[in-house]
């Protein structure tokens, strides 16, 4: 069977930088290190003024189409992923090809465009989407642009206001793919659930706690669907396992259950039974209640000892290191963790052709899909080619007060006009807005 799967990613950053343990808790009056430890931030990209999903996820998606020499006929759709959707009819990735327009002599006219929504699963429904799409043979050859972008801005003073971000990611899906092949299996776990919404307005309703523990809840059943029809997972058999990754913290939480799980009734729970005994199993108790206080124990226990501490620090730890400087990115931020992960690879000089990913996505609401990935001989190449840290390094970094006017500029319902922090350059740009309120974007040499 032809591998399919993801060719060549680009990820563009907001350009603004917020600190969060040295100018954002300081002014709420909160202890850094709820940040750091914590939530496990540093920094969150915003966009400038100039700066929103279409103009982020056009720039991701020219700086791909130019490193891999392409022209709009070699692409024959774009998907864009987002819950910042500004238009409940026309769909961003419209916009997208239109600025990609401005920049090339041919167009996209027979490309075929859509959005795809279900909170930050989106992403990878997206590429579902399109490995679907080139499996069914109806691609004429052609490769799926999807571009994963969000501004994750929560209003001022909800707590979710700690873990914002604002960034996109391009993703190129191809037969004979450079970086990844996708697994055929996938497994899924959704449920009907409130716990992050956003009915008709900009900024979400979110119920944070109980987000997530749906989040753990439905990672857990999309693993076990996975299992079911892929192989029992063992720790040994991914390289890395990178996660929707909201904050770091999210994560930590997510590792130590899946490793969990993977661990049950193999030598790696007899080698650490003398440590801290077997796992709880549920019919060893008599109520519920007292099995999930056995299971926290156990898990604290298991937490402490070195051979999850090793684990950790390979597979789960080095696709965090992007998120921390980032904050969430909703659709694009499993797809950061991928990168991140394959970055810490290359700059460690691991030979990872033909090693597995475990890869856990996902969307409040709420769905989580788990598939592998299969790493390609073109991986580090690709990897080698990503600009994400200079771009990271060249942010502005804002106060508290310049902070709260960006924030206010971006939104809808006060779209405060406010001089831009920094100089476009070699980008499309947002200008303004025409006659049936559309927005409207230029391509700044
Ligand atoms: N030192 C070390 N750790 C600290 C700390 C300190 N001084 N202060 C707080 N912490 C820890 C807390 O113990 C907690 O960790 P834990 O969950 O492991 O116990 C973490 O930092 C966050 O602190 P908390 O008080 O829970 O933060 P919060 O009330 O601001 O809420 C969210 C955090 C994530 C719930 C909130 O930001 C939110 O709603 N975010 C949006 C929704 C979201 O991202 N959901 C994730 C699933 S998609």
């Amino acid at each position: 069977m032809t591998a399919v799967g993801i060719d060549a990613i680009e990820i563009w950053t907001g350009k603004l930088s917020l600190d969060l343990p040295e100018t954002f808790a300081p002014a709420k009056g909160e202890d850094p290190e709820k940040y750091t430890k914590g939530l496990g931030l540093k920094t969150s990209s915003f966009p400038d003024t100039y700066e929103d999903i279409v103009t982020m996820g056009a720039n991701a998606a020219k700086r791909l189409m130019d490193r891999k020499g392409l022209v709009p006929e070699d692409i024959g759709r774009i998907d864009v992923a987002t819950e910042s959707a500004f238009d409940n009819s026309k769909p961003v990735s419209t916009y997208i090809a239109g600025c990609l327009e401005q920049v090339y002599d041919d167009d996209f006219h027979h490309a075929n465009k859509g959005e795809r929504k279900f909170a930050c699963v989106a992403g990878t429904q997206s590429i579902d989407d399109a490995y679907n799409w080139i499996r069914a043979g109806r691609h004429r050859g052609r490769s799926a642009l999807v571009v994963a972008t969000d501004t994750a801005l929560y209003a001022r003073g909800d707590p979710g206001e700690a873990t914002q971000g604002g960034g996109a990611v391009a993703m190129l899906i191809s037969e004979e793919p450079s970086l990844v092949e996708l697994s055929p299996e996938q497994g899924y776990g959704s449920a009907d659930e409130t716990d992050f919404l956003k009915p008709n307005q900009q900024f979400p309703s979110v119920d944070g706690k109980r987000s997530m523990q749906v989040y753990l809840a439905r990672m857990r059943e999309a693993l076990t669907d996975f299992e079911s029809v892929a192989w029992d997972t063992h720790p040994d058999d991914f390289a890395y396992i990178p996660f929707h990754t909201p904050f770091p913290g999210m994560v930590r939480k997510a590792g130590l259950l899946g490793y969990r799980h993977m661990i049950r009734d193999t030598e790696i729970e007899e080698d650490l039974a003398s440590e801290i005994g077997r796992q709880p199993r549920e019919e060893a108790f008599d109520d519920r209640e007292s099995y999930e206080e056995a299971i926290r124990g156990y898990m604290d226990d298991l937490s402490g000892t070195d051979t999850y501490r090793e684990w950790y620090g390979a597979a789960i730890e080095p696709t965090l290191a992007l998120s921390r400087r980032v904050g969430n990115w909703y659709t694009g931020s499993v797809h950061v963790a991928r990168a991140s992960a394959l970055q810490h690879a290359l700059e460690n000089d691991v030979d990872l052709e033909g090693s597995k990913l475990l890869v856990g996505s996902y969307g409040s609401g709420a769905q989580a899909e788990m598939h592998a990935e299969t790493v390609r001989p073109g991986w580090a190449e690709e990897v080698a080619a990503l600009t994400v840290d200079e771009q990271l390094d060249r942010r502005y970094d804002l106060s508290y007060e310049e902070y709260e006017r960006v924030h206010d500029s971006h939104n809808h319902d006060l779209n405060d006009d406010i001089e831009a922090f920094t100089q476009p350059d070699g980008e499309f740009v947002h200008t303004g807005w025409g006659r049936m309120s559309e927005r409207q974007y230029d391509y700044v040499e």
